[in-house]
């Protein structure tokens, strides 16, 4: 496994599924990673946990990410994850959430480098592929602990480390400090993955050229366009109409439908996933290079929701940039039951007319979708 030149899939919780991250390989990922999971739960044949690390035969070159605070629980876990094909293993110490915060996982492990230290060199001893791990830049603004935690981190043996550039209290609140995580890379000898808010081919390629990472990630930007793994192999934009980007929705659909099964409880688990993948995808904006270059290095482009109530954009194209959660589930239905492209096309500018957005509606929608 090397860490090095690659485009990295983030570790997603729920965005990361298997179906998912298949669409991401069809469009040209070639790194995946899965949904974090409990190393205690997996320690403990949880069926749901097993189920994380599940692997497609398509993916070629899978990490697993575990949460754990205990090397014996990372170990066994690792185990499975190994047996079902894992080619590396990562540890979180970014997840902010309380029930991991509460178990002294995910972020907290950056309060205590040392025990950190401890827990990488008994996974690296006792784990038989290498062991990356994914830090933040530290608990709070003003608490920024980074470069320490990188340099226990690699002289306890791990094989790479990602970063995403903000801190645990942040969360997406501020841009990602890019300069952050350049000063970790310069610090380091292992290659260091640098992660956030790329969104685009053109400001991949920038932050990985003037950050000196050896790698990249991506999150949100993938959940967003499935496709950026493409564009930025190729360092030139893809900006699929409405009916290429629906197709590309049901060919999502159709692997939730392997994955899950063609009936009433495959609907059901899928449908817990594609109306929520739906809400990623309709803040999909084209961001044309000639525009946006200049105004990606002020504003994290991520962020970007303009545009939405141009007056003139065709009816499909307003579809599927429509924040209303409501609007997300009668698109999958659709999703789920359509036949072919043509049809589904039909039946979206059916549903485009029927659900027009009333004034002030579409601005309330993104507003309680953050
Ligand atoms: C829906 C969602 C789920 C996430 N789940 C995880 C996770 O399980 N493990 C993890 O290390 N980071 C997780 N993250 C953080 C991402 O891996 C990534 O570090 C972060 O989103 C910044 O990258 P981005 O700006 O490209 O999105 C998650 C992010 C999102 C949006």
């Amino acid at each position: 496994m090397d860490f090095r030149g690659r485009v990295f899939l983030a570790p997603l919780t729920k965005g990361g599924n298997l179906p998912f991250r298949r669409l991401c390989l069809a469009h040209g990922c070639e790194v995946t990673m899965s949904e974090m999971a409990y190393g205690y739960q997996v320690k403990k044949r949880s069926k749901s946990e097993l189920a994380l690390l599940r692997k497609h035969a398509e993916e070629t070159c899978f990490g697993v990410q575990l949460a754990a605070s205990r090397a014996d629980d990372a170990i066994e876990a690792a185990k499975a994850a190994i047996d079902r094909g894992a080619s590396w293993i990562d540890l979180n110490c970014g997840c902010p959430i309380h029930d991991i915060v509460k178990r002294r996982m995910g972020a907290t492990l950056l309060q205590k480098p040392d025990k950190l230290g401890r827990l990488v060199e008994e996974m690296v001893a006792g784990i038989a592929v290498p062991v990356t791990v994914k830090i933040r830049l530290g608990w709070a603004e003003g608490e920024e602990n980074a470069s320490e935690v990188a340099r226990v981190v690699e002289e306890a043996g791990a094989a790479a480390l990602g970063v995403h550039g903000r801190t645990r209290e942040q969360r997406y609140s501020r841009a990602a400090d890019w300069g952050a995580i350049a000063r970790i890379a310069a610090e380091r000898t292992i290659p260091v993955i640098g992660n956030g808010d790329l969104l685009t081919w053109y400001e991949t390629q920038e932050k990985w050229q003037q950050s000196g990472v050896a790698s990249v990630m991506l999150g949100r930007g993938a959940l967003i366009k499935p496709w950026l793994f493409r564009e930025i192999a190729e360092k030139k934009a893809w900006e699929p109409t409405a009916e290429q980007r629906l197709a590309l929705y049901l060919d999502f659909a159709r692997k939730l439908k392997e994955h899950f099964r063609d009936d009433d409880k495959g609907r059901e688990r899928a449908m817990r996933f594609l109306p929520w993948h739906l809400e990623f995808f309709s803040r999909y904006r084209p961001l044309p290079i000639e525009r946006w270059q200049e105004a990606s290095r002020a504003h994290p482009l991520i962020q970007t929701r303009m545009a939405d109530d141009e007056p003139d954009l065709p009816l499909l194209e307003r579809l599927l940039r429509d924040p209303r959660p409501e609007l997300h589930q009668r698109l999958a239905d659709l999703l789920w039951a359509a036949g072919d492209e043509g049809q589904l096309v039909e039946q979206a500018t059916a549903l485009a007319q029927e659900m027009r957005p009333v004034a002030g509606e579409i601005a309330e929608a993104r507003v309680s979708n953050g």
